[in-house]
């Protein structure tokens, strides 16, 4: 099994910190940062763009992992890679049949890809494309913001998920993105995800070192 990862989300930082944000993410022990870009179509909510990703890129040396929650990402990827991304993640949802194409053309660029499924999308609309990515990010809550509470039945799917990997030989990371707190870390690694994404619970806290150091500790 992978390294477990912990990659806090800059959903939930001071945006008008953010380099701040990340060299205190760095200086606190995180392992990559994920940065969740909404464009107001795929999802209701604006976040950022590729600005924001070239912005903080001086500020860590940390992997940049950039969430496309985002119409159409293909017209997106050159410009975030460009900033300084280093994994690319596209929405299933967002790609159609049109899937492997994408991760193709995010794997041109030298960067790692990613395919990210929403709750409500089965494992099975991927298909062939879950050999073809180097990232399964498992969304476990609705894409759209932060916050939320993480939906529990998207657990059998990273376990469904590292099953299918461990079949054919695949050392694919699973990522889970959405809810993740101290108190149900434990169970997400169990389901088989080694890359843990946290905004809130990391934000929120009043240490924020200690809640990345109890994130890794239950994983
Ligand atoms: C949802 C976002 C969030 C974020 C993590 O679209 O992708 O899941 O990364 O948010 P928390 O950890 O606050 O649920
Ligand atoms: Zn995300």
């Amino acid at each position: 099994m992978n390294r477990t990862l912990i990659a806090p989300s800059i959903l939930s930082a001071d945006f008008a910190a953010m380099g701040e944000a990340v060299k205190t993410l760095q200086k606190n022990g995180a392992d990559m940062i994920h940065c969740d870009v909404m464009d107001g179509t795929f999802v209701p909510a604006i976040t950022f763009g590729a600005q924001m990703v070239s912005a903080i890129r001086p500020h860590t040396d940390l992997p940049l992992d950039v969430h496309l929650m985002c119409a159409d990402p293909q017209n997106k990827i050159a410009d975030f890679v460009n900033a300084g991304a280093d994994i690319v993640t596209v929405h299933a949802e967002a790609c159609g049949g049109a899937l492997d194409d994408v991760l193709r053309g995010i794997r041109s660029y030298g960067v790692r890809c990613g395919v990210a499924v929403s709750p409500d999308t089965p494992l099975q609309k991927i298909g062939g494309s879950l050999e073809r990515c180097d990232m399964l990010l498992i969304m476990s809550v609705h894409p759209g913001r932060g916050g939320q509470k993480l939906i529990e039945r998207t657990l059998a799917k990273a376990d469904e998920a590292r099953r299918f990997f461990e079949r054919n030989g695949l050392s694919t990371d699973i990522e889970m993105d959405g809810g993740i707190t101290e108190e149900n870390v434990a169970a997400v690694k169990a389901a088989g995800v080694n890359i843990i994404v946290a905004g809130s619970a990391v934000f929120r806290s009043a240490d924020m070192g200690a809640t990345i150091r109890a994130l890794r500790e239950r994983v």
